[in-house]
This record gives C-alpha cells, structure tokens and sequence, in this order.
C-alpha cells in the first residue's frame, strides 16, 4: 500500500538527455499513482532519446522542451512546484546546473526554484567519476541539493560499474523523504520486526505468521519523518528499508542482543516484532529423525520488551499487542505488566488486519488515551503511532 506523503503535491521533473531517459515514464506513473501531479521539463537532448509526447500522455500536462515556445514556464513551473527531480540527470547538465547557466528549460527551472531539489544521476562510470563531475555534484550539494546517487552495474556502454540510475523504488522514497515533515528529527529510532525463530535443528525452527510488514513500515516512516532508525529485523521476505540501518537477527536471544546494541542514545523503542515465545531446550547440531520428535522440551525465550522496559535509564517504550479477537483488556493488562509506555492492540483474526495484510486496524493505548482508527495502510498506521508518542514526549 503506497503512502500518502505525496498525495496533492506537485512534482517537478526534469528530464536530461542519457539512456536512463527512458525511465522517466514510468517515474511519471509511479509518481501519480501516489497521488502527485508531475510537470515535465527536458532538455532538447532527452527529447532524443524519449518522446515529448510519450511523457505528455502519462502526465497529462504540457512538457516544455523549449524557453521560447512559452516564455514564462520557467518561472511559472518552479513556482507552483514541491519538489523539483532530476531524473536522469547527466553530467553535462550537472556541469551547468553548478555554474549557474539557464539557457535551456532544465537549468533555467533550477535557478529559479526555492525547494528541495533531488538529483539523480546516470552516466559512464568513468565520466561519473571524473573530479570535473564529483567536484560539479559537491558544489551542487553545497548548495543544498541532494545526490540519489547511481548504483553499481552494467551500464548501456557495456561496462560495469557505478553510474546507472538509481532503482525508481529508491528514487521514490527519496521524494517521500523530501517531502515529509521532519518533526521526528534528532531521535534516534529502534524497531524490531518479523517473527524470530528458534532453531530445532538445522532444518527446523519454531516460527509464527508475522511477515515484518508493519515494522518495516514503521522504520521507513520514522526515517521519512527525519529520525535515525535502526531496524532490527526477523527473516522476513522484504527489502531492508532505504537509508535505515538494518541489522538482521534470527533468535529472540540474538534480537534481544542486538537492542541492546543499539540502545545507546536511544529515545524510542519499538517492539513491533512477533518474537516466539518458547525456545527448545536443547537444539540440535544434526538433523532430528521424526521418531525422536514425538515432543520438544521448551524454555520460555527473553522477553525483550520487559527487560528494556524495567531498566533504570531507557527509551520511551511502545509495544504491540496482537490478539485473536477484540481482547482490548488484555493489551491495557501487557501495558501494565511489562511497563510499556504505549501498547498497539490489532486483532489478527480480522479480515484485512492480520500479519500477512498490507492494511491493519489498530488501537493506540498508553495513559489516559485509548484511541480506535479505521483500517489504514500499515504506513497510515505507523503516522498515527508517531503522532501520539510525540504528544507523550512534549
Ligand atoms: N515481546 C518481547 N519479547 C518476547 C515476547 C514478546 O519483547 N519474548 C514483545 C512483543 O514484541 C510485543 C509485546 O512484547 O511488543 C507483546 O507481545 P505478545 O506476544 O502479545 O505478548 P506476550 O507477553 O508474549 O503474551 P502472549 O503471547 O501470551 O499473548
């Protein structure tokens, strides 16, 4: 489910003449699919290597290819804009974008805009390289722009190496970035999400259901939102978060160490990961014939959140209570037990609310709230629950 930061915002694009240029188009979709309306400006070597017109379809709006066909765009565009992206962004343009010219729409659009401006380049690794080009992005993000930097591969020359345009994921998340509120800047953030398992043997563990959806939601919006995050994660099959430090675990007992690696400055915990309650006694080192796997003798594991909880100096501490059914009491009875500042009850067994689901229905907890919410993304959830720790914390 696409987050709504860029809901009703307006997006400029700026198109340079590279192969990446191609890409652009499906910027375009993805940009409007979450909700931005995008304004296309090219310079006259991109319209070489894509149609003015294929852009024009998938924006819906006039692409300016040329000062002088309408002579205010250039001020006009920049005006009503957001956010102004370069994608792909040459090392030619680059070049004059540093030194100030405007004499084509691109260059012309950058000196005239006030906002947050996101450069994305594409080139030759050996181009990109160049100290003409390294020194033309530092000056560039002197001036307070911001480098979506290419990543490593085959590049269209046929040579490898750094210069091929960031994944369009990255380069969304980045405009996402850009264009969230900042109110949670300066705070350090640890999640934990997905589920833990104990091991029986090489082959297999103990697990539960938790895909780490909401987690990993949690850890993108706090980074959007300008914190430091670190994600601590279970094995889950999703991509680490852009720009989030991320550190992988198995077990509660490596998850439970890894917090407290990473608890040194930190305001804010958390728990959002379903972590298995139960560890065999005695693993095995060889895989377990099934006749001897009649019954497992179990210990409980570490419980995380009640010993960070219990400490004498800790984070502000918010837990997740997922129940089958709507069992509130017994979330409002782990807010006391454990000490969490802020329990998130969701019941699973609704449709659309469970581990697996992009979606979930969530009520919020801590002293003197109890708040229901509709359901909502697991993004919109993550907002809601930032908001309220930030209520707590002022
Ligand atoms: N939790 C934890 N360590 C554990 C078990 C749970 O830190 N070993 C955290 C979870 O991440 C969650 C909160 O505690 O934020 C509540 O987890 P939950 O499983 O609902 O509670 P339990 O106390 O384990 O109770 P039960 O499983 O019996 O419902």
């Amino acid at each position: 489910m696409n987050s709504s930061t860029l809901k009703n915002k307006t997006i400029l694009l700026g198109v340079t003449g590279g192969i990446a240029a191609y890409k652009s188009a499906e910027l375009i979709r993805k940009l409007k699919k979450e909700g931005a309306s995008v304004r296309v400006v090219m310079t006259e070597a991109a319209t070489r290597f894509i149609p003015p017109l294929t852009l024009t379809s998938l924006s819906g709006e006039e692409v300016y290819t040329d000062m002088f066909s309408s002579p205010m765009a250039h001020i006009e565009l920049p005006r009503e804009a957001d956010l102004f992206l370069i994608a792909p962004v040459t090392a030619n343009t680059l070049s004059r974008l540093a030194s100030g010219a405007a004499d084509d729409m691109v260059s012309a659009c950058f000196l005239a805009f006030k906002g947050p401006v996101l450069l994305a380049p594409a080139m030759n690794w050996r181009m990109y390289e160049h100290p003409a080009t390294q020194k033309n992005l530092k000056t560039l993000k002197e001036m307070g722009c911001t480098e979506i930097p290419p990543d490593k591969g085959e590049l269209a020359c046929g040579e490898h190496g750094s210069g091929r345009m960031a994944d369009l994921e990255i380069i969304l998340e980045e405009v996402r970035i850009a264009l969230s509120k900042k109110d949670l800047s300066g705070k350090r953030v640890v999640v934990t999400a997905g589920p833990t398992r104990e091991q029986i043997d090489p082959v297999r563990f103990i697990s539960n259901r938790s895909s780490g959806k909401m987690g990993y939601a949690l850890a993108r919006v706090a980074r959007r939102r300008g914190a430091e995050v670190v994600l601590i994660s279970g094995p889950t099959s999703l991509n680490p978060p852009h720009s989030v430090e991320f550190v992988q675990v198995e077990s509660a007992e490596q998850m439970y160490k890894a917090v407290l690696d990473n608890l040194k400055g930190a305001d804010l915990l958390v728990m959002a990961a379903a972590v298995a309650d139960f560890r065999v006694k005695a693993p095995s080192s060889v895989k377990r014939k099934k006749t001897s796997l009649r019954s497992l003798e179990l210990l409980p594991t570490v419980d995380i959140l009640e010993r960070i909880a219990a400490l004498k100096r800790r984070p502000f501490v918010i837990g997740f209570s997922a129940e089958t059914g709507p069992n509130i009491a017994t979330a409002n009875r782990k807010l006391k037990d454990k000490k969490m500042d802020m329990v998130v009850f969701n019941d699973v067994s609704q449709k659309d609310a469970g581990f697996e689901s992009d979606t979930n229905r969530i009520v919020i907890i801590a002293r003197g709230l109890e708040k229901e919410y509709p359901l909502m993304s697991k993004e919109a959830c993550a907002e809601v629950i930032f908001d309220h720790y930030l209520e707590f914390e002022s």
